[in-house]
């Protein structure tokens, strides 16, 4: 099974002699279903060309940080901001020391400052270098940040010396980052997701629906599985590959993933409402194509609708009632609306998302989300769908625990 399966790795490499394996290293990420990009100190291309990695993980290499071309590509913001984790393979001494004082004087160390995701690295030098009180107090700053270093390992060195200070293994940077995604906040827990947008058909030919692209709701169910959950996700009409190993129950219009939902909620633990689902449907489907009618005096045609089932308020109020976290979709008063919800729907918690904002929200790859429940309210700053989904899970599980006890 793949472990790393949809992730975007950024991988750093510092000017060392170990460069050369972050080649391969390339190569065992994509095998465990990663997308991989490099970016390269001016140091490392001493050690291995732009050229060998980009022809690896088919993206351009990123290199400089004051680059007009490669920043109107993609800039360093959205670079950091597109990556689930970024990974420094190998690590020198003099990386780790820019990194451990927060500098940021050049791509890579810019990066790890702008970051919001996961940030590992796997340092490679000289024993002597290693053992230095110097190295070893910058490493514990990083420790303290919250940054994972993952070896060195000890054995011979491209010095000739006999040490630790050896890049580790490659197969073992490999699972420790793979282990860098899951915990075990919801080990067990069962979890239910709706996703994507609905479909309310007019007659066999078309259909009223929305812009929702399933990515939000499947990076959740993502992340929920990745937390331990056995996950459910009843979902819309998407373009996207279900996670591996969450059940998907495919439905089309709101009446079915009412039903798909009410089927299963009497057996969930969480709830979680992604899915925009229509809250109007035509009364009547036609059976027959309409026609078009050029007698109609006022060129214009009527539809009846009629309301959906509020699917989320149903859970919320269902006998064996699940902890249930709503999603609400803004253009104005993001917070005032959300909370609303949150109190009418009878609901625990509620992410609210500015839908009006093209670079978040529906089909983009990023979201910004306010968090809400009771009296409190948590910012979570733009950052990869993927990414906001482990802390809005990280969020639901803390409230959930305290909820069941
Ligand atoms: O799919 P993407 O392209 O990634 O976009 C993600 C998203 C913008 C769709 C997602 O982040 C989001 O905001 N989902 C909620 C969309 C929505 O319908 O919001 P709402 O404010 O209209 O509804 C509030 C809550 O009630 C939601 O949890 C919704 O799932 C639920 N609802 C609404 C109507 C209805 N009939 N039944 C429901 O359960």
């Amino acid at each position: 099974m793949q472990t790393l399966t949809n992730k975007r790795i950024l991988l750093g490499i510092t000017g060392g002699i170990a460069a050369y394996k972050a080649a391969e290293l390339v190569r065992r990420f994509q095998d465990q279903g990663a997308e991989v990009q490099v970016v390269m100190t001016k140091g490392a291309t001493e050690f291995i060309t732009p050229l060998t990695l980009q022809a690896l993980s088919n993206h351009p290499v990123h290199l400089d940080l004051l680059n007009t071309e490669t920043e109107s590509a993609m800039g360093h913001i959205e670079l950091a901001r597109w990556a689930d984790l970024i990974i420094v393979a190998p690590a020198t001494a003099d990386f780790i020391a820019r990194m451990a004082l927060g500098r940021g004087d050049d791509l890579l160390t810019t990066l790890c400052l702008a970051a919001e995701c996961r940030i590992a690295i796997a340092p490679a030098m000289n024993q002597a270098m290693w053992a230095k009180q110097a190295t070893q107090e910058n490493c514990q700053h990083l420790l303290d940040r919250n940054i994972s270093i993952f070896g060195p390992e000890e054995g011979l060195q491209a010095c000739g010396e006999t040490g630790v200070g050896r890049l580790l293994d490659i197969d073992e940077i490999v699972i420790e980052a793979a282990s860098l995604f899951s915990s075990n906040l919801l080990t067990g827990v069962k979890v239910l997701i709706t996703a994507g947008p609905t479909r309310e058909a007019i007659d066999p030919v078309r259909y009223i629906s929305n812009h929702s692209s399933g990515k939000q709701g499947f990076a959740l169910a993502q992340a929920a599985l990745e937390a331990g959950a056995i996950v459910t996700l009843v979902s819309g009409p998407t373009n996207l590959d279900p996670p591996d190993r969450a059940t998907l129950v495919p439905i089309i219009s709101a009446t079915q993933m009412y039903d798909a939902v009410m089927a299963e909620v009497a057996d969930t633990d969480i709830f979680i409402g992604v899915a925009a689902v229509a809250d109007y449907r035509p009364a009547k489907v036609q059976t027959q194509k309409i026609k078009k009618n050029p007698a109609a005096s006022n060129k214009s045609m009527t539809l009846d609708l009629v309301e959906n089932p509020d699917i989320i308020a149903a859970v919320a109020n269902s006998e064996k009632r699940p902890f249930t976290v709503g999603f609400a979709a803004e253009t104005d008063h993001l917070i005032e609306y959300a909370r609303k919800k949150l109190e009418q729907k009878n609901l625990d918690v509620i992410v609210a998302n500015n839908v009006a904002d093209t670079a978040i929200g529906f089909n983009s790859d990023n979201n910004q989300t306010t968090v809400l429940w009771e009296n409190h309210v948590e910012e979570l700053p733009m950052m990869s769908k993927s990414n906001i989904s482990i802390r809005i899970i990280e969020l639901i599980s803390e409230r959930f625990n305290l909820a069941s006890q």
